[in-house]
């Protein structure tokens, strides 16, 4: 009876193939309706103009610094770029940012991001130095340009106040400013994904797809400028951040949401929105396998029917121990004493459960990820009106890198979804900074172009 009951709770993760399709088909939809100048102002997948319109080819040289806010780790990089041989060398310190300053003011986030540039400029003895910046800022910005993005809201754990609706590369210019120490040329404002998508494109030229399953859940992909309504020009291609995060906070994604996805929501810092994100990534979805022990503790199945303490922790199951916890490699003892690491006593019989709810949780997630990235190669296969289409997708994110069968899940699915296309995986080795780099060189050269 025992079995029933948690089989009955892990069988509302199980997502069948056409309910896969079904999903696959509104996220296309969804893509559409951002792309369309009529319905993008309501559209939840947003379709971001990046204004990045083409790979390196090259010929792109120079020193850069790079800054990297909104993963796990927050990076200042000096990225020196050697023309002719595509040889990029970089240099990285990693900064923390406390949640103090996550939630305080902008001013204040602004303020500790240009410390630490200065403490790294200082590391690195270039204090004093002028050079050109690529910002990659991994959060949802309205562009109207390369170098200026507004900060449409704060997505994953940031909050810090007086920065929606503003431009934040101005906020840098200004926090700057205010240090007075040194100068520097802000060039370009970057999602992760579009830095992630360059990053691959600069190894290999079919990469137009970028990929994150980190923290956070996005993707960006090369669409023809004819197709983007919101910006003049029908010539050549564009990069669009898609914002899929946003996806089902129109409700199109209620018929799987369980009471435990929506508990996650409610506890979150954003309810309501980022309901996509909030079933596939990092930072969410050992919140919702902690939602379901609690729930199964409630009905006497687990860990003797005792809620403690820990269980009621916000946070406790972060990404590398759900990908510790389902190692095959593991054994269950090693289970326990993970389990253990957190707090929560557990018997052999608790650890063979909580394995398998991180299991159904992860392996839905990756689902998700595949139902959404075969929408896309589909759509860009068909645009181009191709029987068969190869594509390269550039891919970083903790919850990819370190997770033991999410990056298999997810290439299997797109392969079932997407039977005619050939999607290639390129794991990013050096994260968004280089490619934010390699934009900037970019984008200064055709700067000094023009004038
Ligand atoms: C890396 C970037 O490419 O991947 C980060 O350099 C980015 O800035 C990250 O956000 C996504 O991974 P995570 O797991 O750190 O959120
Ligand atoms: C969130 C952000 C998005 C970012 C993603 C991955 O969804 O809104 O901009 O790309 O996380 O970091």
């Amino acid at each position: 009876a025992q079995r029933k009951q948690i089989d009955k709770v892990l069988a509302l993760f199980q997502l069948t193939q056409e309910q896969l399709v079904g999903i696959q088909n509104k996220m296309r939809v969804e893509f559409e309706c951002g792309l369309k100048k009529d319905t993008h102002p309501l559209a939840t997948v947003k379709m971001l103009p990046t204004y990045v319109c083409g790979m390196p080819d090259g010929t792109e040289k120079g020193k850069f610094l790079a800054l990297d806010l909104g993963g796990t780790n927050f990076r200042v990089l000096l990225v020196k770029i050697r023309s002719g041989r595509r040889s990029v060398r970089m240099y990285n310190k990693i900064f923390a940012i406390p949640l103090e300053i996550m939630q305080g003011t902008g001013e204040e986030l602004f303020d500790h991001i240009v410390q630490c540039i200065a403490d790294f400029l200082d590391y690195m003895g270039l204090k004093g130095a002028q050079l050109p910046l690529g910002f990659t800022f991994s959060f949802p910005c309205r562009q109207t340009s390369i170098d200026k993005g507004t900060l449409i809201e704060w997505t994953k754990g940031f909050k810090a106040t007086d920065c929606e609706g503003e431009d934040v590369v101005d906020m840098l210019r200004e926090a700057i400013k205010r240090r007075n120490e040194f100068d520097l040329d802000i060039v370009a404002v970057v999602n992760d994904t579009v830095g992630t998508m360059m990053t691959c494109g600069y190894e290999d030229r079919n990469c137009e797809v970028g990929l994150i399953a980190g923290t956070g859940s996005n993707m960006c992909y090369m669409e023809e400028m004819r197709n983007i309504e919101l910006v003049e020009g029908d010539e050549g291609k564009m990069c669009i951040n898609t914002e899929w995060g946003g996806f089902g906070d129109n409700g199109c994604l209620d018929d799987i949401q369980t009471q435990y996805d929506k508990e996650v929501d409610e506890g979150s810092l954003n309810p309501g929105k980022q309901r996509y994100e909030k079933m596939t990534s990092g930072m969410y979805l050992g919140e919702i396998v902690r939602q379901i022990l609690i729930d199964l503790t409630k009905q006497g199945l687990l860990f003797r029917g005792q809620i403690s303490e820990r269980l009621r922790t916000r946070g406790i199951f972060e990404t590398k121990f759900l990908s510790q916890i389902e190692s095959d490699r593991l054994a269950l003892l090693q289970v326990r004493r993970i389990l253990q690491q957190l707090g929560l006593d557990s018997t052999c019989e608790d650890s063979i459960v909580v394995k398998e709810v991180c299991g159904a949780v992860s392996r839905r997630a990756a689902q998700l990820y595949g139902a959404g990235l075969a929408a896309i190669v589909e759509k860009r296969r068909e645009d181009q009106g191709l029987e068969h289409m190869r594509i390269t997708v550039g891919v970083d994110g903790t919850l990819y890198k370190l997770h033991p069968h999410f990056s298999r899940i997810l290439q299997e699915t797109v392969k079932e979804l997407a039977p005619q296309c050939d999607v290639m995986f390129m794991l990013s080795e050096d994260g968004s900074g280089k490619g934010a780099a390699l934009i900037t060189a970019v984008a200064k050269r055709l700067q000094q172009a023009q004038r």
